[in-house]
């Protein structure tokens, strides 16, 4: 068996897979954030680290115990930041999570003084609070024990998976894919920059060690029996792999927590023109994949914040019910900035709004606008990737929210493409599974391993006339630009 976990923002899963990607087991816990102050986003990782070890130890009780798991794969939610004392191995500070907002104001200094050019040309990244490096320099200037641990030269700094790799082996270490969301990695070779470093005032000593996202990358004894761990990868990245979409051009889109949209460049270095971002897809027996993505930062906790904010429904099945109860949106749009707007508009500043509000307005429409959002932020990044000249021709989707067909239909519909749904959707961490599987040398390469390993698909086809189209397209612009002014 192969132990996959998925450490994502709202839960933490253990998954066992076999060879030919089948799931034997699933074990879940959710993981709690706190919202100390408006666009603050923080995570306790005592918490991280012990949920996702019992929902490991769940997982290898029922494979019959630790002898079962041939190896171990990790993926996790990115950029989420955690620091740690090497020697006493305890958390120093509570996680800022990606969503959090509170380093906006320091990206908007670095961008007016010039240096957005630099940073994307060396890291494929933006100036935005949403990658790591600008939430080094803030946990060393608000939390003292951070900044005494640096002085001692005792600070570990690392996303999820490097934080949990101390856990589990004691090794730091993180791997490319998830390096690459720091803005302090050099897209091109692979290492931290010191340029980069030096910008943001992180310390590169504090920085893990970068390690492919396949290969003996760990070992872990903690579970009765040497486990080496063989695979890791940032989610979005896992799921890009998870889907199959290795070869140049080929697209996904994840509607997990938010909306990531990856798009393979095969060995090519991508350079977005279009305000998308560059990343590492995968390190692999020595060749690295990059891809193209959009990510938008709200898409499923729009629903849970229907759900346990505004009451609105009572579970996430309803929203498919309710959208379905009426005819349209009845005028309704939500421009879902809750944490900021991310690609391609790059708005940290801005909040969320509901406009066209009217008294013909029912709950239903409220909740049919809010999977609209999702679908229409989608359709704005695939305008951003045909811009930069990579045009989807399908897109394959997964995420906890598109077991919702009228979603589906509705991505269908307004990206007038067709939409490609596997039959089981845990493509995040079946990609887990597949780096771990080549890792461990159960399949000699990701081709081999994702032909044994991927489920089959289900289709959307386009089904609405372009005028119909045409119209909510008219209704979501006016409604962004005048969020946007
Ligand atoms: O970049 C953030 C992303 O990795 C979060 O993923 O699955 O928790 O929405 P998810």
């Amino acid at each position: 068996m192969i132990l996959v976990l998925d450490e994502g923002t709202s839960s933490t899963r253990a998954l066992l897979f076999d060879e030919t990607g089948n799931i034997h087991h699933v074990a879940q816990a959710d993981i709690e954030s706190r919202y100390p102050r408006p666009g603050w986003v923080e995570q306790d990782p005592r918490d991280l680290w012990r949920q996702s070890r019992n929902v490991m130890r769940e997982a290898i009780d029922a494979a019959g115990g630790a002898a079962k798991i041939t190896t171990i794969g990790i993926t996790n939610q990115r950029e989420t930041l955690i620091a740690w004392d090497r020697d006493s191995g305890a958390a120093l500070a509570p996680a800022i999570v990606w969503q959090d907002r509170r380093t906006a104001a320091a990206c908007a200094d670095l961008r007016e003084a010039g240096h957005e050019a630099a940073v994307q040309h060396r890291t494929g990244l933006l100036l935005d609070p949403y990658f790591s490096a600008s939430k080094m320099r803030w946990m060393l200037d608000h939390h003292e024990e951070v900044a005494a641990a640096a002085q001692r030269g005792s600070l570990a700094f690392g996303t999820v998976e490097s934080w949990l790799i101390t856990k589990l082996a004691g090794a730091h270490v993180t791997d490319a894919s998830n390096a690459s969301r720091t803005a302090l990695m050099d897209l091109e070779k692979a290492s931290w920059d010191s340029d980069m470093c030096d910008l943001f005032g992180v310390p590169e000593e504090a920085l893990p060690a970068i390690v492919p996202t396949a290969g003996k990358l760990a070992e872990t004894d903690m579970f009765g029996a040497s486990i080496p761990i063989t695979g890791s990868a940032g989610d979005q990245q896992a799921a890009t792999i998870g889907q199959g979409c290795l070869e140049p051009g080929a697209a996904k889109a994840t509607l997990g927590t938010g909306l990531f949209a990856l798009t393979s460049t095969g060995t090519d270095v991508p350079k977005s023109e279009h305000r998308l971002l560059a990343t590492l897809l995968s390190d692999v027996h020595g060749e690295r994949l990059y891809a193209l993505e959009g990510a938008v930062f709200v898409a499923g906790s729009l629903v849970k914040w229907l759900r346990d904010m505004a009451g609105l429904v009572g579970s996430a099945s309803e929203t498919e019910t309710l959208a379905r109860s009426v005819e349209d949106n009845g005028g309704v749009t939500i421009i879902p900035a809750f944490n900021g707007l991310g690609a391609p508009h790059w708005r940290p500043d801005l909040t969320g709004s509901i406009q066209g509000l009217t008294f013909g307005v029912t709950r239903a429409h409220l909740v049919r606008a809010a999977l609209e959002a999702v679908t229409m932020s989608c359709v704005d990044l695939a305008g951003a990737f045909a811009a930069d000249g990579a045009q989807w021709e399908r897109l394959r989707i997964d995420g906890g929210m598109v077991a919702n067909d009228w979603l589906a239909q509705d991505l269908a519909d307004q990206l007038d493409l067709t939409i490609e749904r596997p039959t089981n959707v845990e493509s995040t961490a079946r990609g887990g599974a597949i780096l771990a599987a080549v890792g461990a040398g159960i399949h000699a390469d990701l081709e081999a391993a994702t032909s044994a390993m991927l489920p089959p698909l289900e289709r959307f086809d386009p089904a609405i006339a372009s005028d119909v189209r045409g119209a909510r397209a008219k209704q979501w612009k006016s409604a962004l630009e005048q969020a946007l002014r």
